[in-house]
């Protein structure tokens, strides 16, 4: 049993920040062996915003994610969706995995992978009609993609490819949207109109989680920052949390003197940080 302490003037309670969030993670513990990947992580992500992961390499950063989508079973820790349990929200969720963790050695046409987000609402063994394949036109325009339709996936660039992916998640019309590290290894032009995407989707009222490696432009694309190191470091609105006493903490310490400098434009003040855990 879980006793709710006592608020002050009106604050949400635990339980009720829960149920508002698109996603709430309590406790998460998860391993690959002995050591956990990911150590006792509460995150509260806000609806409607954009939500920036930060941490360095082997953060668990995409650990976390994958538990957060039931991928990886945590071996403690509870994941909350849009108020309920995981296994009742999946539909509701996209997923944009890292890049080269997909391996399309069999041939697929980019159209059929757009298409393959909207298994959920065609049933498995639903007919593929042509509204069907109207929205995934339409998913592909969005990303500039359309003249790649019957193109072999695996003949298409990276960053074409993480186009592709992110009109697959556009075609499921999730309410969540996880991408893990969406701008890492696409140029300027493909950066712009995937941000330009995730910040149409979230001007929608979408909520949109990202990993993301490149501090100098966190504040430009983000709202919300969550810092990890294997346990969550610090989480909240871009102008209190991102700050250098919070990313010194996330890095171990790591981040050189002249990145930080590259950075001061960018950061608040550590006077005005967020709360570290
Ligand atoms: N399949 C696996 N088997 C064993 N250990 C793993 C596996 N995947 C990840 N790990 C380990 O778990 C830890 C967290 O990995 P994870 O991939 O979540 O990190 P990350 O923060 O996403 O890093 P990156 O920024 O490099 O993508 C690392 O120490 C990693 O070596
Ligand atoms: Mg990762």
């Amino acid at each position: 049993m879980s006793i709710e302490l006592a608020r002050d003037n009106g604050a949400p309670t635990d339980a009720e920040r829960r149920t508002a969030s698109p996603l709430a993670v309590r406790g998460l513990t998860v391993s690959y062996g002995q050591k956990p990947a990911v150590f006792s992580v509460d995150m509260t992500v806000r609806a409607g915003h954009m939500t920036a992961i930060i941490g360095p390499n082997g953060a668990g950063k995409s650990t976390l994610l994958k538990a957060a989508l039931g991928i990886m079973k945590p071996l403690a820790g509870t994941v909350t969706v849009l108020g309920q349990p995981l296994a009742w929200q999946r539909d509701h969720i996209a997923y944009v995995p890292q890049r080269a963790s997909v391996d399309w050695d069999f041939p697929t046409r980019v159209i059929d992978v757009v298409l393959m987000g909207m298994y959920g609402q065609l049933g498995l063994l639903g007919r593929v009609r042509a509204k069907h394949r109207g929205l995934a036109m339409d998913c592909l325009d969005r990303v500039g993609m359309t003249d790649f339709a019957t193109r072999q996936i695996g003949q298409l660039s990276g960053g074409q490819q993480q186009r592709v992916f992110l009109a697959r998640a556009l075609a499921q019309g999730a309410d969540l949207y996880l991408l893990d590290e969406p701008f890492a290894g696409v140029d300027a032009a493909t950066e712009q109109a995937i941000i330009k995407v995730l910040k149409a989707l979230r001007d929608a009222g979408k909520t949109v989680v990202a990993v993301h490696h490149d501090l100098s432009t966190v504040r430009e694309y983000f709202d919300d920052v969550f810092l990890i190191n294997t346990q969550a470091v610090a989480e909240g609105p871009v102008e209190t949390t991102f700050t250098q006493e919070n990313l010194q903490t996330a890095y171990g310490g790591r981040l050189a003197g002249a990145q930080m400098d590259a950075l001061a434009d960018t950061l608040v003040e550590p006077a005005v940080g967020g709360a570290p855990r």
